[in-house]
């Protein structure tokens, strides 16, 4: 490649004014920097160029850099001993490097001491763009989880939700989308999985946060009283009302009123529901007059929503109202990397109330750890209440857990023929391919073309596998 060939088949760079990443090139050769300098700017980096290790050196003293594009190939220090001070120097810069043809061994040997990606020379202008383009989209999305993360540290006490896999990192960008938007929310998810703690979140982090937040329990209600408790009623309205009493949804005014097992709605007021949120107005039990609202909604489910639909238990039109925006909130068993992340904060929860620190040994965690979780958060939550209350000394071992969970099988150690740990680490091949799958589409931002590009596979084929999984789900 040469910069002649590059600087007629790049467009005038645009630089973005706002929230630009800094990619710092170093390379001994001017035409290698000058052409990758001019990618770079026409992505919408801020390029800087050294031509020496000890000038990137100094550029990275000053400059806030995001990226670095290395040639390992340096007079001097060479690349590698260079990797290693700027990956001192700035530990959260993403360094790609780029080698000779036929010295792929040091880009190994790079890769291993923290390079993010690397690159042999030649290389043309489409990998390097496709390159920076990956750094990029992975440099916005940590800098989004980190705020996000921020938001959600400062919001404790109203969201306070623990967990750092994966899907949970997701569930928080949907949040902090939905808490901006005025749109109803279908929350799924299975008992005990934090679906109210998600709507409080959604809510409270909302702008109309200092507005109500109202749950209304329509699994345990009987369905007059849920009537009366949501739309209000007129004195007299039935036997036992002495005195008019406002609805929920109006009291709920300006904030969230959230519907908690809505799938247990019967459905004449499934129907009182609808009219209520597409009219934005309700009439009180016994009354004639009209009274207008301003509320939004939540909702929630455990159960299949679609499912009732189709069996005619659930109205479609106020499934869709409903579904603007839907979020599912993965069963712990689908997650168990937040385990030990929720023992902690409920241990830490529970040193508050109690004297004594109580510390869970290596054997219990272990069995906690693989034990399924049925009532997910929930019953790992009353699981430590109860234990700490009930264990009197300062370890709980794996007798004091309840008996279910005392009794989960741990997958055995080593049984002495050297095959017992590793037969336990082996991962099918399906599953190894569904988690690179997801974990690409992830790291581009749910960009599924780019990623069925990158992984080297069809997008039809890509499509289709996500329909397959989502069908396993
Ligand atoms: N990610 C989490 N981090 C911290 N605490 C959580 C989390 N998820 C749930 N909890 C806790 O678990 C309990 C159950 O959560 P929540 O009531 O929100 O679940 P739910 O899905 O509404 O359950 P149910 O279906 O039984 O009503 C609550 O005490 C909540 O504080
Ligand atoms: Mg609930």
């Amino acid at each position: 490649m040469t910069s002649a060939a590059l600087s007629h088949s790049i467009a005038t760079p645009q630089i973005m004014a706002a929230n630009f990443l800094n990619l710092l090139i170093v390379d001994d050769e001017r035409s290698i920097r000058d052409a990758c300098r001019e990618v770079a700017l026409s992505l919408g980096f801020m390029a800087h160029v050294a031509d020496s290790a000890e000038h990137a050196y100094r550029i990275l003293q000053t400059q806030s850099i995001d990226a670095v594009l290395l040639d390992l190939r340096l007079p001097g220090a060479g690349g590698l001993e260079a990797l290693h001070h700027i990956k001192a120097q700035r530990p959260e810069a993403l360094v790609i490097v780029v080698t000779g043809y036929g010295t792929v061994q040091s880009a190994v040997q790079a890769m291993k001491n923290g390079a993010y990606e690397y690159v042999t020379k030649p290389f043309s202008i489409d990998e390097l763009k496709l390159l920076l383009e990956r750094v990029s989209n992975h440099l916005k999305l940590k800098s989004e989880n980190r705020m996000l993360r921020e938001k959600l540290k400062s919001k404790q006490g109203y969201g306070g939700i623990v967990g750092r896999a994966p899907e949970m990192e997701k569930l928080y960008r949907i949040i902090a989308k939905a808490a901006n938007s005025s749109h109803p929310v279908l929350i799924l998810g299975e008992s005990g999985t934090g679906k109210e703690m998600v709507a409080r979140s959604i809510h409270y982090s909302g702008p109309f946060h200092d507005k109500p937040f109202i749950p209304v329990d329509c699994g345990s209600l009987v369905p007059t009283l849920i009537e009366s408790e949501l739309f209000g009623y007129v004195k007299g309205a039935f036997t036992g009302a002495n005195q008019a009493k406002d609805g929920l949804l109006a009291i709920a005014e300006g904030g969230t009123v959230f519907l908690d097992e809505v799938g247990e709605l019967p459905v004449d007021l499934q129907a009182k529901l609808l009219r209520a949120i597409q009219e934005k107005e309700i009439r009180p039990v016994g009354s004639t007059r009209r009274i207008p609202i301003n509320v939004r909604i939540l909702a929630a489910t455990n159960r299949l929503l679609e499912q009732a639909v189709t069996e005619g238990t659930f109205r479609r039109d106020l499934y869709f109202r409903l579904n603007v925006l839907s979020l599912r909130i993965p069963p712990l068993r689908e997650r168990r990397e937040d385990i030990p992340l929720l023992i902690a904060h409920f241990m830490e929860r529970s040193l508050r109330s109690s004297a004594q620190e109580k510390i869970l040994t290596d054997e219990a965690v272990k069995v906690m750890l693989a034990y399924d979780w049925p009532g997910n958060v929930r019953e790992l939550e009353n699981c430590l209440e109860r234990t700490c209350a009930f264990t009197s000394g300062p370890l709980i071992h794996v007798p004091d857990l309840p008996p279910a969970i005392a009794g989960t099988q741990v997958a055995a150690p080593s049984n002495g023929n050297g095959h017992g740990h590793a037969l336990n680490k082996i991962v099918p091949m399906a599953e190894l391919e569904r988690q690179t799958i997801l974990n690409a589409i992830a790291e581009l931002n749910g960009d599924k073309l780019q990623a069925a590009r990158l992984l080297g596979i069809g997008k039809t084929t890509l499509y289709r596998k996500l329909k397959d999984y989502a069908a396993q789900s």
